[in-house]
């Protein structure tokens, strides 16, 4: 795991903007995994701008996220399909047929997580997967358990989750329970994998994430068997590291 320590967010946007351009001009077709929350914000807003200067296109790239509510309404304000166009895809000139999420409200969810898996391998795999992590270690909506998950599948998501989601909704019961999500299985299969985290409350997961052993308590940490990982902090979030 390469490390890098930053003072702000929109530092860390930059550097993981770099690595994501990076990748965006070396394949003829590059393949995204993105992520949703707070975290990839100023990486998103750093994509923007440098697609409105001319530095990049992604007319060719093609995008899977990680996850989506199961039971909101794909135009829901709170649904990750709505937070991705509103955040970059609205904003770039992305082909809406290259633009991949999860769907929250498949007849048979059984069928569309094969297919989800199935459309990630014929685009060729992920080349960059871009990750946050939750304050309990999850990676995607993977949550803490006593195994490693392999492929897409619908979860149940933890109270610690609901509870840190919560602030996007008008009452806690509002928060969806169980989500669709990439599996611990399709993240590891992405060529290369940027993880972000900053703030105190994040500390505690990124600390058992690089320090702590690997072990499906705390998901984020099967990352460390991964050969080509950037993980990209603030000072707040790095605090809890020994080394
Ligand atoms: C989102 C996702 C989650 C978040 C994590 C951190 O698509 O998969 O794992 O990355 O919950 O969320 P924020 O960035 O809001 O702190």
């Amino acid at each position: 795991m390469e490390v890098k320590i930053f003072e702000t967010k929109e530092q860390m946007g930059i550097y993981a903007a770099d690595i994501i351009e990076n990748v965006m001009k070396s394949k003829e077709f590059p393949v995204l995994g993105l992520a949703t929350g707070d975290t990839p914000i100023t990486t998103y807003n750093e994509l923007i701008k440098r697609y409105k200067n001319g530095e990049i296109s992604f007319k060719n790239v093609k995008t899977y996220n990680l996850d989506e509510y199961v039971g909101l309404p794909k135009n829901d304000k709170n649904s990750y399909y709505t937070f991705m166009h509103e955040h970059l895809f609205d904003k770039v000139d992305i082909d809406s047929e290259n633009i991949h999420i999860p769907d929250g409200n498949p007849a048979d969810i059984e069928k569309f997580c094969r297919e989800y898996d199935r459309e990630i391998d014929d685009a060729g795999g992920i080349d960059i997967q871009f990750l946050g992590i939750g304050r309990n270690g999850h990676i995607g909506f993977n949550e803490p358990s006593d195994k490693f998950t392999e492929g897409t599948y619908k979860v149940k998501l933890t109270e610690s989750t609901i509870e840190a989601n919560k602030r996007f909704f008008e009452k806690e019961s509002d928060v969806p329970k169980y989500a669709v999500t990439m599996g611990i299985k399709n993240i590891m299969k992405a060529r290369e994998i940027i993880l972000m985290a900053y703030g105190f409350n994040k500390a505690e997961a990124v600390k058992n994430m690089i320090e702590g052993p690997v072990s499906p308590s705390c998901p984020a940490s099967i990352l460390q068997n991964h050969p080509n990982v950037h993980v990209i902090l603030d000072k707040d979030a790095s605090s809890l590291l020994k080394k």
